[in-house]
């Protein structure tokens, strides 16, 4: 791990306020997040990622992706619709159970999700006693149609998850590619949910992304899986960056388990504003094939020869939102400290996932220093994300890369045009190395790696 100026338990009292509010302001400023549709007036709980952000973002889905289907031989992908017929959610129970307890106070008029009110006879708003109504149960999902007519036969779903993917499609990836249990099917997608309280910037949006991967086992083994991938998923946040401090596993009580789940633990990160939930690992029994196979009436099974036994696999599901983890990278990441009297706002990303890996910075916009900088970018391009900079004093330089995030960055200084070298400097140590230009890229990989 990077040095850190901060340290677990960062967010005593009225500070966890500024820490959020610290993050989004950055993110704004230096475009990573923005509200959608902001030229008029914004749309509550939608985001836009823009040019630095869309290269977290991706970041964080290739490491992930990069986990769970690259290093193992046992998940492969699938890149399911997001439009689907109610066929889909009535078999997995979501058109059902798929919702949230509503209520509104009668004086304010304002509207809460009952379940997540500490005080469930008090409103949070206005603070009336007992003014709430009957609590109505509220479907999460985006209805829309399916061609010109809207008709109830036309009726579609955005996907709420994009799990169901995997399950419709099991027979299908079971055939083509003859993979047999213990095997997993990965997806990351975009998601929709018509949540009653979006709320804390990217954590809880209306538009959302996940990275979702169902595990199918035989039966008598899915208690020792759901307890892999729980330790698995929850080292996959270390791997990257977090703090071991900053997290933790939490078990589901009974009250909270979702239709389909017989054990469910959360990833949960300490965000500014509490514990909370960033990834869902859960135990889904064979519900799901089984679902599915009676309303479709196809066969989701798996037929073992040696064995000479047929069974409906057992499901384990690691589900994580890629949205609301990127809010938890940036927040473990942010960091102020002091470099040479001066204070300095830096991102500790991990460098897999810092959205440039190097940046190119002329010491001065003369020539051939120019020149001799376009060429070390154009070196460095076709294996890394290069950001070259040209503006401003060399220290602001420096300060504007270590805001964003980029743990290394290259100085092109006179020098350069004689003795061939350049200077490396390091994100978080600030330490600088001269290195010659042939060497750059092995230089680079080592520090990276
Ligand atoms: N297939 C199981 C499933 O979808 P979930 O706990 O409802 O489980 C999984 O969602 C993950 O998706 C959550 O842990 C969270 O990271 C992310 N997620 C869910 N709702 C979200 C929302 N409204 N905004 C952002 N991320 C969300």
């Amino acid at each position: 791990m990077p040095p850190s100026g901060r340290q677990a338990g960062r967010y005593p009292g009225p500070v966890a306020a500024t820490e959020l509010d610290q993050v989004v302001n950055l993110c704004k400023r230096r475009g990573f997040v923005f509200p959608s549709a902001e030229i008029y007036g914004g749309f509550r709980s939608t985001y836009d990622y823009g040019p630095l952000g869309v290269l977290l973002l991706r970041n964080v889905k290739d490491a992930w992706w990069r986990s769970m289907v690259q290093l193992r031989g046992d998940i492969v992908g699938l890149d399911a619709a997001i439009l689907s017929p109610p066929a889909v959610w009535e078999a997995s129970g979501h058109l059902k159970n798929f919702t949230d307890p509503l209520v509104d106070c009668k004086v304010c008029r304002q509207r809460f999700r009952l379940d997540k009110l500490d005080d469930p006879h008090t409103c949070p708003n206005c603070g009336s006693k007992d003014s709430f109504t009957e609590a109505r149960q509220f479907n999460l999902m985006f209805k829309t149609f399916a061609g010109p007519v809207e008709e109830d036969a036309a009726v579609a779903y955005l996907r709420p998850e994009t799990a169901q993917g995997m399950f419709v499609n099991f027979a299908n990836v079971l055939q083509t590619t003859r993979k047999k249990p213990p095997f997993g099917i990965a997806q990351i997608g975009k998601s929709f949910r018509n949540e009653i309280t979006p709320q804390n910037w990217i954590f809880r949006t209306r538009e959302f992304e996940q990275m979702e991967m169902e595990f199918f086992v035989p039966p008598a083994d899915s208690s020792r899986w759901y307890e892999y991938w729980c330790a698995e998923r929850l080292q996959w946040f270390v791997d990257h960056g977090i703090p071991a401090e900053l997290l933790r596993l939490r078990a589901h009580d009974a009250d909270e388990l979702s239709h389909y789940s017989s054990g469910t633990s959360d990833v949960e990160f300490l965000f500014p504003w509490g514990w909370d939930e960033l990834e869902g690992i859960a135990n889904r029994g064979d519900y799901d094939l089984t679902e599915h196979a009676t309303h479709s009436g196809e066969r989701l099974e798996y037929f073992d020869q040696a064995a000479g036994e047929r069974y409906v696999p057992h499901v384990i599901e690691p589900a994580a939102g890629a949205t609301r983890t990127m809010a938890a990278f940036l927040l473990a990441a942010y960091d102020e400290d002091e470099v040479g009297g001066e204070r300095r706002t830096v991102l500790r990303l991990h460098p897999r996932l810092a959205p440039y890996k190097v940046a190119v910075l002329p010491l001065s916009k003369k020539e051939p220093l120019l020149s001799l900088s376009h060429e070390v970018a154009a070196l460095l391009r076709p294996r890394y994300l290069v950001d070259e900079d040209d503006t401003q004093s060399i220290g602001r330089r420096y300060r504007r890369q270590d805001e964003i995030g980029t743990p290394l960055a290259v100085t092109v200084d006179f020098d350069s045009i004689e003795d061939k070298a350049v200077t490396i400097r390091d994100r978080d140590s600030t330490e600088q190395v001269r290195v010659p230009i042939d060497r750059l890229i092995d230089e680079i990989e080592s520090r990276l790696a």
